[in-house]
Parts: structure tokens; sequence; C-alpha cells
């Protein structure tokens, strides 16, 4: 019997977003984790220019704060045409989702270049200040012209994944997970993490 069999490790899930941390519980259900969400009102200041380097500074920020290892994932969406805005500033572009879908589109208006790409770039740091995992995964497609579909959050009525012709709003849990950027990058860091859990 291994030591994960009597006490599974506690990984706090380094996020206040409600979409991000149910994707996280679905990626992480199979692994032998205890998950804990993070520290009530803690606010992570996301002074990188990177989106590693964000992650990198939430999981830091989490881990320190909680004592326990934290999990923690900056995204979001790149538009070509908008030269690669929102970018890192995904999160602030707006006040709400429906305002930073209303700002792409308006920004963008009838651009004939409408390719993005979504970037997840995720990390795993301890509370002593090592980083234990650094990952990142991408997406590629399209804008469209007017949301479509009711699943997922921010972007995703707005976002045409790749040759698929639906939108990430459109997608069960599961196909986002295969086609997504954060399903991606979980799938470089989820036998990574294995191997950590068991030594
Ligand atoms: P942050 O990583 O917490 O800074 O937030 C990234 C922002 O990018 C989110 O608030 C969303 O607006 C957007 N974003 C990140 N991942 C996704 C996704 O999978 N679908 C739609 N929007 C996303």
């Amino acid at each position: 019997m291994s030591s994960t069999d009597v006490c599974p490790r506690i990984l706090v899930i380094a996020s206040g977003n409600a979409g991000k941390v149910r994707e996280f519980r679905n990626l992480l259900a199979y692994l032998p984790l205890q998950l804990q969400s993070q520290p009530e009102g803690l606010q992570v200041d996301e002074t990188g220019t990177t989106f590693a380097a964000n992650a990198r500074l939430k999981a830091l920020a989490v881990a320190r704060c909680s004592g326990q290892w934290a999990l923690a994932d900056d995204s979001g969406l790149s538009v070509t045409a908008l030269g690669g805005a929102p970018g890192v500033h995904s999160a602030r572009y707006a006040a709400s989702d429906p305002e930073r879908i209303a700002r792409l589109l308006r920004e963008l208006g009838d651009a004939d270049d409408r390719s993005a790409q979504f970037c997840a770039a995720l990390c795993v740091a301890a509370p002593d200040g090592e980083v234990l995992l650094e990952v990142e995964g991408r997406c590629n497609g399209w804008i469209t012209t007017a949301p479509r579909g009711d699943g997922g959050f921010g972007y995703d009525p707005v976002f045409e994944v790749g040759d698929t012709s639906v939108t990430f709003a459109e997608m069960t849990l599961e196909q986002k997970r295969l086609e997504g950027h954060r399903g991606r990058a979980f799938a470089l860091l989820e036998p990574q993490l294995q191997k950590l859990l068991l030594l």
C-alpha cells in the first residue's frame, strides 16, 4: 500500500473563478488528491507579462498562505488582429463576461482575420517556495461574429475551436477537456503530478 492510500495529498486550487474550479475538479477527479479551495478573500496581483509568470505568482502565493501544495492556472485569449489582446489582461478587459465579449466583438469589428489562441499556463508550487511543476497548453481557433452556446464561461461563446465548427460554449465539459487549452496543459501536467505524488 502506498502512502497516498492512507493520506491523500492536499492540493489547493488557486483560483476564485468558479468556471475554472469546476474544470479542475473534473480534470483532477482521478488522482489521489484531496482538493481544497483557496483561502477566502485572498487576492494575488497578476503583475507578470506572461501567462506562465502569473501562474507562478498565484501558485506560490496560495501555497505560502495555505501551507499546502497549490495549483494555479493563468489563462487567456490572444487575438491576432488585436495584436495579441486581451492576452494576460483577459480577465480585466471589462467588468463582466458579457461586457468582455461585447468589447472583443466591437474591437474586432468585421476584420477578415479572426484567428485567435487560448493559452493556459499551469503551475504547482509548495509552501516553502519551490516551483514543482510548470506546463502550458494552447488551443487555436476563430472569433465568431456573435455568441453561440450556453455552456462554459468567459469568452467560450465566441471562440470557435480549430476545425470543429463549434464554440467552447457548445461543447460538453468532456469535449472541452480534449480540445481545450486547459485540458491540453493538464494532459502534460498529469503524468508529472502522478510521479510527484508517488515520491
Ligand atoms: P485569469 O487566468 O484568472 O487571469 O483569467 C483569465 C480570463 O481569461 C478568464 O477570466 C476568462 O475571461 C478568460 N478565459 C480563460 N480560460 C478561458 C476558457 O477556457 N474559456 C473562456 N474564457 C477563458
